[in-house]
């Protein structure tokens, strides 16, 4: 049976469409059983509709950890999620939830680090590597154990926006990569 996954989305939800293209090329061998955005325009719910995936705009965690309750999720991805979850939800679900950052953790990361602004602080410091990262989600944020990274060289007349389009070029291929080690190692407890 196929492993069931839910998806977790604040914006435009391009790692969300990576997964969904990879499982209809039968890359990817799961299910997307449902996605939650916590901001009603954020793009991802669209892309889920298009695709025929349940989708639901939640705010409230107790009602997330309810509906993915409901749907006897394995694996949770966090695919560009601006809200930091709470220790409960995280214990609720330890081991199955997966996020991806657009930076190479340790750098770049933690509170406030997030969208364009990772880049630009990349580019502030004078970094000549950037790149992005899957790990799994623990309490404190950013800090989980690292599943999978990749790296781009940072170019001369490199900007924040030409950085953040190539990092999610790579923040793609590694998403989809690690979900399907994830799943076919069984998690991380
Ligand atoms: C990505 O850069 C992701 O790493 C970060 O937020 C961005 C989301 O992009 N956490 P998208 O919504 O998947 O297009």
């Amino acid at each position: 049976m196929s492993k069931k996954i839910a998806v977790l989305a604040s914006g435009s939800g391009s790692n969300l469409q990576a997964i969904i293209d990879s499982v209809r090329e039968e890359k990817l061998e799961a299910e997307i059983s449902l996605v939650i955005a916590n901001k009603i325009d954020a793009y991802a719910l669209e892309r889920a509709k298009k695709n025929n995936i349940k989708s639901y705009f939640i705010k409230d965690e107790d009602e997330m950890i309810k509906i993915l309750n409901q749907h006897n999720i394995d694996l949770i991805v966090l695919a560009g999620f601006l809200k930091i979850l709470s220790e409960e939800f995280i214990q609720q679900f330890q081991g199955k939830i997966l996020n991806i950052h657009p930076s190479l953790i340790p750098s770049f990361c933690g509170k406030g680090y997030y969208g364009l602004k990772v880049h630009q602080k990349a580019l502030e410091y004078g970094v000549k590597v950037s790149g992005a990262t899957v790990h799994f989600v623990t309490k404190d944020p950013d800090s989980g154990p690292i599943i999978m990274q990749k790296a781009v060289y940072i170019d001369e007349d490199e900007t924040a926006e030409s950085l953040q389009k190539k990092v999610l070029k790579v923040e793609h291929e590694i998403l989809v990569e690690s979900i399907k080690k994830v799943l076919k190692d069984g998690g991380k407890k």
